[in-house]
């Protein structure tokens, strides 16, 4: 009916997105030992009943030390495959792709949620010993994580693998493994915080074969017909860091290696950062990613209106919009944004008699 980007279909392998915008994955800090419960149902459900295309679960833990908080959602164990199949159930009959973040929160796991404070629990309940590729604490006041030896590099890659196998299982259609953020596996991405020198530090080759390695041994299992996707933090923001040039050349790596699309985040890393956040400032480094690798990428960080969703994906900065906190503030973004770029979009049956 129109040329609105905003509103095509975009392909990956043998899955089709009905339009091009992704609920960002939000950790909700309301499980309880892993498990999804009613609230994520609704919180994720209401979002595809919204009319995004991908509903990306927030980061859900490969592990339990893996998780940021005692509240973060886990799938480190069979049972909890039943509740996500529900919500997966649920999403994928709105016409919705349900997605899944595996995540390992590395030297920044044991945290409370933010609203008891952001900070890391130091003793007691929600308290544990946390790893890392080295010994350096995010903070001077956190803990020493514990540096991984081969053996549990080797176990938390197969963790990752069970999880996707779990994944599958219970309906997700795509997988975005979290390297961003100054987790676990962007940890060993920066020089800031991986100071090895065995076969995962040092060089740009050795600091993110740890990624390859767990994307090589998920794309064993995840269907050939599925997309993978990565989110990178593409800088650090400070001098020595992590940057966007070395995001480019990994860009490249993770296409042979069987990733369909990068998801461009930044940050998170070092807390001293200066991150000059405003709308769309992230956006230039998915397009810089998108253009320099040939790599499909999908743009986040403050984009709140259509308009502007829209204009990232004529100007070719950017494949997929993923939404965060606009998503929260309006489940229904979608029809609204129908609505103002002049796109007929189908509602739920059930709303027909509410549509403008
Ligand atoms: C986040 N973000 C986030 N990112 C991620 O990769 N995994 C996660 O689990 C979370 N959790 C999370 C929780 C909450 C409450 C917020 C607000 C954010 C980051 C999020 O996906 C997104 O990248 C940022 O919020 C920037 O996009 P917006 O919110 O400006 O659209």
């Amino acid at each position: 009916t129109n040329n609105v980007q905003l509103f095509s279909p975009f392909t990956l392998r043998a899955l089709t997105f009905k339009n091009r915008m992704v609920m960002s994955p939000m950790c909700q800090y309301s499980a309880v030992d892993g498990f999804a419960n009613n609230w994520h149902l609704v919180h994720l459900g209401s979002r595809a009943v919204g009319g995004a295309a991908l509903i990306m679960q927030e980061a859900t833990a490969v592990s339990p030390e893996g998780r940021i908080s005692a509240g973060d959602l886990g799938i480190w164990k069979d049972e909890h495959i039943e509740k996500f199949r529900e919500i997966c159930t649920f999403i994928n009959d709105q016409g919705s792709v349900a997605g899944i973040q595996l995540a390992h929160a590395g030297r920044k796991a044991s945290f409370m949620p933010p609203w008891e404070g952001d900070e890391q629990v130091m003793s007691g309940p929600g308290s544990w010993q946390t790893v890392a590729p080295s010994p350096l604490p995010f903070k001077p006041q956190h803990k020493t994580p514990v540096e991984l030896d081969d053996q549990e590099i080797a176990r938390i890659t197969t963790d990752f693998v069970r999880a996707a196998e779990r994944a599958l299982a219970a309906g997700f259609r795509v997988i975005e493994i979290h390297a961003a953020h100054g987790y676990l596996v962007h940890q060993f991405l920066s020089p800031l915080s991986n100071l090895r020198k065995d076969a995962y530090g040092g060089s740009f080759e050795n600091r993110t074969r740890f990624l390859l390695q767990i994307v090589h041994a998920v794309r064993q299992v995840w269907p050939e017909g599925l997309p993978l996707f990565v989110r990178i933090s593409a800088t650090d923001w400070t001098t020595g860091g992590w940057d966007l040039e070395q995001s480019v050349e990994l860009a490249k790596l993770l296409r042979e290696t069987g990733t369909d699309l990068v998801d461009v985040s930044s940050g998170g890393n070092v807390p001293d950062a200066v991150i000059p956040a405003g709308p769309g400032y992230q956006v230039d480094f998915a397009a810089a990613v998108r253009q320099q690798s040939g790599m499909a990428t999908g743009a986040v960080g403050i984009i709140t209106s259509a308009g502007q969703a829209e204009e990232i994906l004529v100007s070719g900065r950017a494949d997929l919009v993923f939404m965060g906190r606009e998503m929260l503030r309006n489940p229904y973004f979608p029809l609204h944004a129908a609505k103002e770029l002049g796109v007929e979009t189908p509602w739920p049956d059930q709303y027909l008699r509410a549509k403008r």
